[in-house]
């Protein structure tokens, strides 16, 4: 983890590089602690995502805004730019890139990978100076805590968050658990949180004897869990839980619950949560949750044998009416090895399945939904946001720096670890 967040980064300004913006000052780091807690924001205060910008809420997936000039998007000369950067960085810096984010973007990402991949990768690229995550924040933090202290993990916008990771906060999921202990159910019960979710979350599941997965390897973690309790608590994302337990694993729909943080004991009576074997937190993605299963039926009625291929985040009835469902890499992988002439109609984001159709033009691939559908977080991650992060580097300027504090960091690494130590676990092929 990178624990010193104050020391500025080595190296001079390349001659060629003369940004025509200043500097950023350095002390623009964002230290991600769970306290103190911010005094203008009471815990819990329901603030809107899209309200970024707004101020900093360290202890959220919201972010803040840029804290420098931005170079303007209209640049000609932004992909030159981005060139020039990262090469004069060199081998100190490797840039991770996420399925959802731009072309401009992803066109300089070193590999590029779910959220799974993305994680491995960063663990795994222990002589980078800089890792750039072209992301959003829980998975740079996720970064952050897989790589050394001398590392420094940089997110371009600070304002890339997510929504679903939003949708749990650990105040709200510390009274969850006091309800289950209530309920005489805590002790029986290991909690499990998607990727997709703030440190302090995965923090909370590694105090309790719990683990970190993604959409990758949820079955295994599942399995994983349910052999070490009888019950699983599934943060924050119902759908992958509730896809997950009943599609692959073969639990009923009753056997599951949904707690609502924002009811008294989630909305639940205790012999409710006494016979749940899976207790699923009430989050969702908003931009997986919007596929309907109309979709699917007019998609079907317009593309004679076309596949519905998508992501384990959307909703349990269109999962079930799908051909195939995986992870994003998973997505890729089952089109690349398609033959010529297949159909798909693809459930996931939009600069993902954009990005496959233009690559696949021997096959036919149309996007689930009629309307357009992007992650907005994921595309805060822009040409002028990457050009200004590694500018900055280039120049000594260490931007945008995520750091989870140590005593978060150590109790999610061990959940993190847990996930990536299960025999086998590697991107579904
Ligand atoms: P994966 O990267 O695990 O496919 O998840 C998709 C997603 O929603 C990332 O935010
Ligand atoms: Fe979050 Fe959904 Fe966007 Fe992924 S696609 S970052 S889960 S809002």
């Amino acid at each position: 983890m990178a624990a010193d967040a104050h020391a500025s980064a080595s190296g001079g300004v390349p001659g060629s590089l003369r940004p025509p913006f200043p500097p950023a000052r350095s002390g623009y780091i964002v230290e991600v602690t769970t306290t103190p807690a911010r005094p203008d924001v009471s815990p819990g205060t329901p603030l809107s995502l899209f309200v970024l910008g707004q101020g900093a809420d360290p202890r959220s997936e919201r972010g803040v805004e840029c804290p420098g000039d931005l170079p303007p998007a209209s640049d000609p000369a932004l992909v030159e730019r981005a060139r020039r950067a990262k090469a004069a960085l060199g081998d100190r810096l490797f840039v991770l890139g996420h399925h959802y984010q731009r072309d401009e973007v992803i066109q300089f990402a070193d590999v590029t990978g779910d959220s799974f991949k993305l994680a491995r990768e960063a663990a795994a690229r222990p002589d980078a100076e800089f890792i750039v995550f072209c992301g959003v924040h829980f998975m740079a933090e996720s970064a952050d805590i897989l790589t050394s202290a001398d590392q420094r993990v940089i997110l371009p916008d600070l304002a890339a968050g997510c929504s679903m990771a939003d949708m749990a906060r650990l105040s709200q999921v510390e009274d969850c658990w006091d309800t289950l202990t209530d309920a005489g159910v805590a002790g029986r019960t290991v909690p499990v949180t998607y990727m997709n979710s703030s440190a302090d979350i995965k923090a909370f599941c590694g105090r309790h004897g719990g683990v970190v997965c993604t959409s990758s390897n949820a079955k295994s973690v599942l399995a994983w869990a349910f052999e070490r309790g009888e019950k699983v608590l599934f943060l924050p994302d119902q759908h992958l839980g509730r896809n997950t337990a009943v599609r692959e694993m073969g639990l009923d729909l009753a056997d599951c619950v949904v707690f609502d943080p924002h009811r008294p004991n989630g909305g639940l009576t205790t012999e409710e949560l006494q016979r749940a074997t899976m207790i699923l937190w009430k989050g969702h993605c908003s931009v997986h949750g919007r596929f309907t299963t109309q979709a699917v039926d007019d998609v079907r009625a317009r593309v004679p044998g076309v596949q519905v291929l998508v992501h384990p985040e959307c909703q349990h009835e269109v999962v079930l009416k799908a051909d195939q469902v995986g992870s994003t890499e998973f997505i890729i992988k089952a089109v690349e090895k398609a033959p010529a002439g297949s159909k798909w109609a693809i459930g996931t984001d939009l600069n993902l399945v954009k990005r496959l159709a233009a690559a696949h033009p021997e096959q036919e691939i149309v996007f689930l939904e009629k309307h357009v559908c992007y992650c907005a977080t994921m595309n805060r991650i822009d040409l002028p946001h990457l050009v200004w992060a590694l500018e900055n580097l280039a120049q000594g300027h260490v931007v945008n720096q995520i750091v989870v504090d140590d005593d978060t960091a150590r109790y999610a690494r061990e959940a993190l670890q847990r996930m990536l130590d299960l025999p086998g676990e590697t991107t579904k092929d």
